[in-house]
């Protein structure tokens, strides 16, 4: 666990992403710029200074001949050994390193076999400069003046997302309630929780519910928003709180004559992107999940 107190200004986004396995020819370049660039130029009606983002883990693939999951043909030549996919990272992140809030550890990276080299993600954060977030992080995100606009806690987790239900829109709901459930109950303060490893890009947003209260002898109606729960509170009721699995750039399937992981475990197409949480005027107003694809005009897609 690891703590971090950020001072922001009253309107910024806060791109959430992650899993974009450095050093697997299964990882998505394309989409990879097209986060960059919307990251680095005016995008969602706010200028490139107010964009901020956060990495939910596996940031490098990590994965050799001594590993179940490793086919010779899934690496490119720049993440040949372990040395080389820490350079790539570095070369890679080094241009956006200054938005970059913190990084978390994953299970690609912190796993037994690569004890004799030390801590990987550890290493990257210090070449890069950036914050360490080790496997899941606190964080409060405070106005110019110190006062508390909100807190997230993220995660990479072990979280397996799955649903077999059928029709698709039952299967989609059954995973944002899975998210949710994986995250409630680990921090009660926090109204953003994000987690990263199962490469789905989710988001369960606060319950627009209707409720009762009472005033002068009579009942009175309205509907719970997010914006009811902003500020320095010990607790935010879990159905109010915001969701989001942050999404991937790990493409089921490769160039040719490449194999993944994902392709033998028979997985579905899932869509490759990240999430962004939009703050205006110190309230944390709505997540986005941005689909990126150089399949459409823009190079991405805001989905549901
Ligand atoms: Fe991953
Ligand atoms: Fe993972």
């Amino acid at each position: 666990m690891q703590y971090f107190d950020f001072k922001m200004p009253n309107d910024f986004n806060l791109f959430c992403m992650g899993d974009d396995h450095c050093g697997s020819r299964m990882r998505y370049a394309d989409g990879f710029k097209i986060f960059k660039d919307l990251l680095t130029s005016e995008s969602f009606d706010l200028p490139a200074k107010k964009n901020f983002f956060m990495h939910s883990g596996d940031i490098a693939e990590m994965v050799f001949f001594d590993d179940k999951r490793y086919f010779p043909s899934s690496i490119p030549d720049t993440g040949q050994n372990v040395l080389d996919q820490i350079e790539f990272v570095v070369s890679e992140y080094s241009d956006i390193k200054e938005k970059m809030l913190f990084l978390l550890d994953g299970n690609h990276t912190y796993r037994e076999g690569f004890r004799s080299f030390g801590a990987i993600t550890t290493e990257i954060a210090r070449r890069l400069g950036v914050n360490y977030g080790t496997w899941s992080s606190r964080s409060t995100y405070r106005d110019k003046k110190g006062g508390v606009m909100f807190r997230q806690f993220a995660t990479h987790s072990r979280a397996n997302i799955r649903s077999r239900v059928r029709p698709w829109r039952r299967a989609k709901t059954n995973k944002e309630i899975a998210v949710k459930q994986y995250l409630e109950y680990k921090s009660a303060d926090c109204l953003l929780n994000t987690l990263g490893h199962c490469h789905q890009l989710l988001c369960y947003r606060p319950e627009n519910r209707l409720y009762l209260h009472g005033e002068d002898h009579r009942v009175q109606s309205r509907h719970a928003t997010p914006a009811d729960w902003h500020g320095d509170l010990r607790f935010i009721p879990e159905g109010f709180r915001y969701y989001v699995s942050t999404g991937s750039f790990y493409k089921l399937y490769g160039p040719q004559g490449t194999v993944s992981y994902a392709e033998i475990a028979g997985f579905d197409p899932i869509e490759l992107g990240f999430a962004v949480a939009k703050v205006r005027d110190q309230k944390l107003v709505g997540v986005d999940l941005i689909a990126v694809d150089n399949d459409v005009k823009h190079g991405y897609e805001i989905i549901e």
